[in-house]
């Protein structure tokens, strides 16, 4: 069965839905949870094949109408919960899961609805809440200090100018309340000689979703729990669209699947057996004719691994992420 929707038809285009459908097989039934349930692009695909059922969530509540759609049609094999990855573990499942996919990021129709502000495009004030936040843009960039907003446009958006923008922020924010134009345009007076092929506040502004959408945690706890929750023989996948989430993927299926390194000379390690093998052992990315179809998907890149074997939790795993996990907590006084 192809599994290509064509973008005229739903607003937002599935990215890879082939290769998440080839991977994760719904031809031989099971249950699966679409944890980024957005247009219901994916979990639509996996009800069309008969003995499957689809848990889905979504932080979004405007997913809650296509969802409510969905159940009419497939009252026992769906579900839809409006909760976030890092509450994943709180699911009643009933039976092996198999499989757990997050297509991450944003749905198009998220970056289209202006009053978000999550595009630079957008007027008015500053938001970029996705769902079931506790703060905004507006509190992040009126209440943070101009190191702490520095840190932020410097890890989370690997933003070059990121000094001189914060302190500019800092020093307008005292005439007036900043919408998300004044802070276009704030980026634009630090890089008046620059040429970028992209829009120059595309980094600060993907800066501030991360920290707004706290989707560093938000991600390696629902990694960690997926781990826990899928069965064996069960897939866990994501497809990521900025480096940094797909940096934290990357090490996590890594770090479930391959054996570390032994030196000859270092004293002999015991091998541990890895509960995880890595499917995905050259990275997926769309095809040139979906390039063409949905230029969107270009930063795509599609990861999966399977589990083989039981897997105890390493509490300290995404170590190696910590300062950003610590930029994350300087929310905690917004
Ligand atoms: C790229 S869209 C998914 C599109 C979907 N695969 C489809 O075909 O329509 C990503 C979705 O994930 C949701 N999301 C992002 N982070 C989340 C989180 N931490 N918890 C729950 N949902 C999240 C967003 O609200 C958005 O709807």
């Amino acid at each position: 069965m192809s599994a290509t929707i064509l973008p005229e038809k739903t607003l937002h285009y599935p990215v890879l839905l082939n290769e998440v459908i080839n991977i994760i097989t719904p031809q031989n039934g099971g249950t699966f949870i679409d944890c980024t349930f957005g247009q219901g692009g994916y979990s639509k695909k996996i009800l069309e094949y008969p003995n499957t059922k689809v848990i889905a969530i979504d932080r979004d509540e405007n997913s809650l109408q296509i969802a409510s759609d969905l159940k009419k049609k497939f009252e026992d094999r769906f579900s839809f919960h409006n909760i976030r990855f890092s509450q994943i573990k709180d699911l009643k499942i009933d039976g092996e899961v198999k499989g757990i996919i997050f297509d991450l990021g944003y749905s198009l129709n998220q970056i289209k609805d202006l009053s978000r502000g999550l595009s630079f495009d957008s007027k008015g004030e500053l938001n970029m809440k996705m769902g079931l936040n506790d703060f905004s843009a507006k509190d992040a960039i009126n209440k943070l200090d101009q190191k702490e907003l520095e840190q932020i446009f410097k890890y989370f958006g690997e933003e070059k100018k990121s000094k001189l923008i914060s302190k500019k922020i800092v020093f307008e924010r005292q005439k007036k309340n900043l919408d998300t134009q004044d802070l276009v345009n704030i980026v634009k007076s630090t890089k008046k000689n620059y040429y970028t092929k992209t829009n120059q506040a595309t980094k600060v502004f993907q800066a501030l979703r991360i920290f707004v959408n706290k989707e560093i945690s938000e991600l390696t706890r629902g990694l960690k729990e997926s781990a826990n929750i899928v069965s064996q023989n069960g897939i866990i996948l994501t497809v990521s669209f900025h480096s940094l989430e797909d940096r934290i993927c990357k090490f996590f299926f890594n770090h479930l699947s391959k054996q570390d390194k032994v030196s000859r000379y270092l004293p002999e390690k015991k091998l541990t057996k890895k509960a995880f093998s890595l499917i995905t052992k050259k990275l997926i990315v769309p095809s040139s004719k979906e390039l063409k179809l949905n230029p969107p998907s270009r930063s795509a890149k599609l990861r999966a691994i399977k589990k083989i074997d039981i897997y105890e939790n390493n509490k300290n795993v995404f170590l190696k992420f910590k300062n950003y996990l610590n930029i994350e907590k300087l929310s905690e006084k917004l």
